[in-house]
């Protein structure tokens, strides 16, 4: 017989045929005569009620089934007698594929905390909260290739090991494979990097924009979806080292189209959410709202579907700069001194000060402009005031920072004064700096953190939790 996935099960369509069904136990639970036990593939949030009858399998073959022993059973589907499911499955024949020793495995049918999850991650796809999250992530990446695909870009693979520093930040992670114990010397004392795999010192790339530059100005529209790996040592609910980064980029977009597809982008993705993940999502906004009693009434957020809705329906509060600025000043969260870090122009805005304009003062998500150039990267469009570039960032309530992008600096002398400004080596990157030489466009683009987009859309607190096998510093566990 086919084998049938419980979520086809599960829409009743089948009552009074014959059905297999292979899965995990979640829970099992009996009385004299019949066992229940709650089967789950993957497929759904959502268990399918197995009745086994005692007498018919024996106590001693039912005694191994206990949570994570996987099963494949067949049986009548029949309409349900006990309320909370449709259907059930009157089992005929159970196999059993492999037990799970309950005194040893690690996740017992009971609330765990998500801190106990991650020290066990290799098995926390079982529980339903991560089972969630992932079918999620999984829609979430569908969808963007979806929202891509339908407007003609172009899905670019950018390298993931660099010789360049995209973003200047100098925060990377090396590649070589010279012997670190006794790596060949320049006469300076220096290690000699041209005897290196590559012949020159590498990279795992921060980012995959240089190259997605050089693929919009030839392809029109480009995106970028990959691994991307930072080595600053930030310790917070929503750094990670190694992250997936969406970034498209287009030639002949300038700042207010870059926004308005950022816009655009992040609502589409929200609505596939809502409109194919609403099973997830209520089971997360449960979840949420069971921790959230805990937190006095001004803490809480707003409930997850809400939340969403709100995002989707609303437009994004669009302001320079130096208005934000402004606004953080005049407010009486700084009047009373209670930002931790200060506020002055030129300063780059922390979590508290973003967080601050998206929750406290808009109540909506906000996209800032317009920031001044001393603390962004060097390809950012230099604006006639000589002071600001044409940033773009897109802040989340709960979030903050979503979105990083700008219009970029089409033209050559400006771009390559500002490199040598800041010490970026153009002589290195005559590749790139050939996009400028030769048919120069206006072109922008922008960077969309996966994973800070998974915590907003699953309401999930830190972002060790809506990433598989999180690396993070002191931590490369499985
Ligand atoms: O603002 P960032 O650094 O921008 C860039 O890398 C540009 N090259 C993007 C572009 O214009 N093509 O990073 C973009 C986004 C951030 O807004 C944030 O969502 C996410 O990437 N991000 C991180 N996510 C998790 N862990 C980290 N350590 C992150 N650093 C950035
Ligand atoms: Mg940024």
């Amino acid at each position: 017989m086919k084998r049938l996935k419980i979520k086809e099960v599960l829409k009743g369509e089948l009552v009074g045929q014959q059905v297999l069904v292979k899965g995990w136990v979640r829970t099992k639970r009996g009385s004299k005569n019949v066992n229940f036990i709650a089967l789950n593939d993957g497929s759904t949030i959502n268990n399918l009620q197995v009745v086994a009858d005692v007498e018919k399998f024996g106590e001693d073959f039912l005694k191994d089934i206990n949570t994570s022993a996987s099963l494949g059973i067949t049986g009548d589907l029949v309409a349900s007698q006990g309320s909370g499911q449709l259907v059930e499955l009157n089992a005929t024949e159970i196999v059993i594929y492999g037990k799970a020793d309950p005194e040893k495995y690690p996740i017992q049918p009971k609330k765990h905390s998500l801190e106990f999850l991650r020290e066990n991650a290799h098995l926390r796809f079982r529980t339903a909260t991560f089972s969630a999250v992932f079918r999620i992530r999984h829609a979430m990446a569908f969808a963007i290739h979806q929202y891509f695909n339908n407007r003609g870009f172009v899905y670019l693979h950018t390298p993931l090991i660099t010789g360049s520093d995209a973003e200047g930040a100098g925060q990377m992670f090396r590649v070589t494979t010279l012997d670190p114990k006794n790596p060949p010397l320049l006469e300076d004392g220096k290690i000699d990097y041209s005897q290196d795999f590559f012949g020159k010192s590498t990279n795992l790339t921060v980012s995959g924009q240089l190259e997605g530059e050089l693929g919009a100005t030839a392809l029109g529209e480009i995106y970028t979806f990959g691994p991307t790996f930072r080595a600053e040592n930030s310790n917070t609910a929503r750094h990670l080292a190694e992250f997936w980064m969406i970034e498209p980029e287009m030639a002949f977009y300038e700042l207010q189209d870059n926004m308005d597809l950022a816009e655009d982008f992040l609502k589409s993705l929200i609505k596939y959410a809502l409109d194919n993940c609403m099973d997830d999502l209520e089971f997360l906004s449960k979840r949420l709202q069971e921790e959230e009693k805990n937190k006095p009434m001004d803490e809480r957020s707003m409930e997850l579907i809400e939340k969403l809705r709100f995002v989707l329906e609303n437009d994004f509060i669009r302001l320079p700069y130096t208005e934000a600025i402004e606004v953080l000043k005049n407010s009486n969260h700084y009047k009373k001194n209670k930002f931790q870090y200060p506020v002055d122009w030129g300063t780059d805005l922390q979590s508290e000060h973003e967080r601050y304009l998206v929750e406290k003062h808009f109540k909506k998500p906000v996209i800032l402009i317009n920031y001044p150039k001393e603390i962004k990267a060097f390809y950012m469009k230099q604006n006639q005031d000589g002071k600001t570039v044409a940033a773009m960032d897109v802040l989340f309530p709960g979030i903050g920072e979503i979105i990083g992008g700008s219009q970029r600096e089409e033209d050559l002398d400006k771009l390559v004064t500002r490199m040598n400004e800041m010490g970026v080596p153009a002589h290195e990157m005559e590749w790139y700096l050939d996009t400028r030489r030769f048919g120069t466009v206006p072109h922008a683009g922008f960077g969309l953190g996966f994973e800070r987009l998974l915590l907003f859309v699953t309401g999930m607190g830190n972002i060790r939790d809506v990433i598989a096998f999180p690396r993070t510093p002191k931590n490369a566990e499985f």
